[in-house]
């Protein structure tokens, strides 16, 4: 008997079925991440019958507090145990979908069910009951598709995608993730039925999406969005990187590629989902600040702060946090071309100290994008870069093992100012406080409170201020 089915759970719904002669079997993800030797999460149960009664009687024989979650109008069941979800179903014709309000109508076969699901990998089931127990089946061909990494939709494509078309962007996240080929019946059906897409919530795309950008090379399934006509719905931003125009024989590298490798370069190194999204984003202002000049060639002048501005924006679309998260990837959009004017030999340490004063902790995160930003097919190219940016890391730590200003507050606050010159709300409070934080930074005044005080005084002065003490 297989390993993984060696387990309480699975022995105590087979003992049921034993003594019910009832027919149910483990199916879907659990089983799919099983055969694939990959960590699975729930479990689910199909069952020929009620399914909201099976997983009440399975739950009062494992649980002291068997507490069970039903949702009567679709048949289902849940309860937690040993924090993993079980969750049982009874067959059915229509297609299987907890996210449809539709509720179930038909009771099916087990073929019925699994015919009705997404794809064949997903489609298979392991019976449960003590005369079968263990025994696979497969009616759609889906461990032959797992041999061979296929995504392949058990129906006609034009019937599973237009049951539920969440799963076009379910085939190519999972194509992403296993780095499995989707057939070419599939990816013709979704070129189709890609207008559908639009009937589903942003929530649901972008938790597909965020799955892609956590998959090993993120750039197969966000290639593949584009491909088949997807992406320019979803994330038109994205979309507008792609081409390259010519003028005078002259021609701009094809962002949307850069891209992609800048984006699977960073992922080598981290699997931060944000600052993953950093970099997918970090040239993302390209389009629209691209200019033509004469004699100069193709410029995206300021193409980073008009990068980050457009951050909350596409943060807000897609339905993902609008909490520090996107902050931070906005920050690191906005920053990424700081460090390469850090390479030059006479750079000051006023230049370092800005950069470090504004990246904060993020620094580390920032110099990541910069390195996997390098995407020179140019060997010696590459490695003259990166080495630059080595030099520029020596440079960050110098500076601020003698300065400390990597989350460093500026020694005189706003109350300060307030106090000292008795002044109601008003712009010199502002004035004042930058000017201190920029002589500090500029290494006019030392980065002490007794300095930042005596220029506070100063700069009062100069603005025609008397200090009240
Ligand atoms: N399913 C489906 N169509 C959907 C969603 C799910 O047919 N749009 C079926 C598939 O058989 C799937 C099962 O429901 O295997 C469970 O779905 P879910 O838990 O969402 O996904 P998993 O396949 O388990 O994969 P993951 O946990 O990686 O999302």
């Amino acid at each position: 008997m297989k390993e993984y089915l060696n387990n309480i759970i699975f022995k105590t719904i087979s003992q049921i079925l034993g003594e019910r002669d009832q027919q149910a079997f483990v199916i879907g993800g659990f089983v799919r991440d099983k055969l694939l030797g990959r960590p699975s999460k729930d479990i689910d149960v199909v069952t020929l019958g009620s399914g909201i009664e099976l997983a009440q009687e399975v739950a009062r024989r494992l649980l002291k507090n068997p507490k069970v979650a039903t949702y009567k109008n679709f048949g289902t069941a849940m309860f937690r145990y040993r924090g993993v979800d079980v969750e049982f179903v009874g067959a059915r014709k229509e297609s299987y979908n907890r996210n449809s309000r539709k509720p179930v109508v038909e009771n099916g076969t087990l073929e019925d069910d699994q015919r009705r699901r997404d794809f064949t990998i997903n489609a298979l089931a392991i019976d449960l009951h003590p005369d079968r127990f263990g025994q696979l089946v497969d009616p759609f061909g889906g461990i032959e598709d797992l041999k061979n990494q296929i995504i392949r939709t058990p129906l006609d494509p034009d019937t599973t995608y237009s049951d539920d078309p969440l799963r076009m962007l379910r085939a190519i996240r999972f194509a992403s993730q296993l780095g499995f080929r989707i057939t070419d019946e599939s990816l013709d059906s979704i070129v189709r039925n890609r207008e559908r897409i639009r009937i589903i919530s942003m929530e649901r795309v972008s938790e597909e999406f965020n799955k892609i950008m956590l998959s090993p090379r993120p750039s197969a399934g966000i290639k593949l969005l584009q491909k088949v006509g997807l992406l320019a719905i979803v994330f038109p931003q994205l979309e507008a990187l792609k081409g390259i125009e010519v003028v005078d024989g002259c021609r701009h590298k094809d962002n949307f590629y850069h891209t992609m490798e800048v984006l699977d370069n960073i992922c080598e190194h981290t699997d931060d989902l944000w600052l993953r999204w950093a970099a997918l984003l970090h040239d993302i202002g390209k389009p629209v600040t691209k200019r033509y000049v004469k004699g100069t060639g193709w410029t995206f002048h300021g193409h980073e702060f008009v990068g980050g501005k457009m951050v909350p924006g596409i943060f807000k679309n897609l339905k993902l946090p609008m909490n520090e998260k996107m902050k931070y990837v906005q920050k690191l959009v906005m920053l990424h071309m700081r460090p390469i004017v850090l390479v030059e030999e006479i750079v000051t340490d006023s230049a370092v100290r800005r950069l470090l004063f504004e990246a904060g902790d993020d620094i580390d995160d920032l110099m990541l994008l910069c390195d996997a930003d390098i995407t020179s097919k140019n060997p010696d190219k590459v490695s003259r870069y990166l080495d630059n940016y080595q030099l520029v890391r020596r440079k960050l730590v110098e500076v601020e093992e003698k300065d400390r200003v990597r989350n460093w507050q500026p020694p005189i606050s706003g109350e300060t100012i307030i106090e000292t010159f008795a002044l109601p709300p008003c712009p010199a409070i502002g004035i004042i406080k930058s000017a201190i934080k920029d002589a500090i930074l500029d290494g006019v005044i030392e980065n002490t409170p007794e300095a930042a005080y005596q220029f506070m005084l100063q700069k009062g002065e100069e603005l025609g201020l008397k200090p009240v003490k």
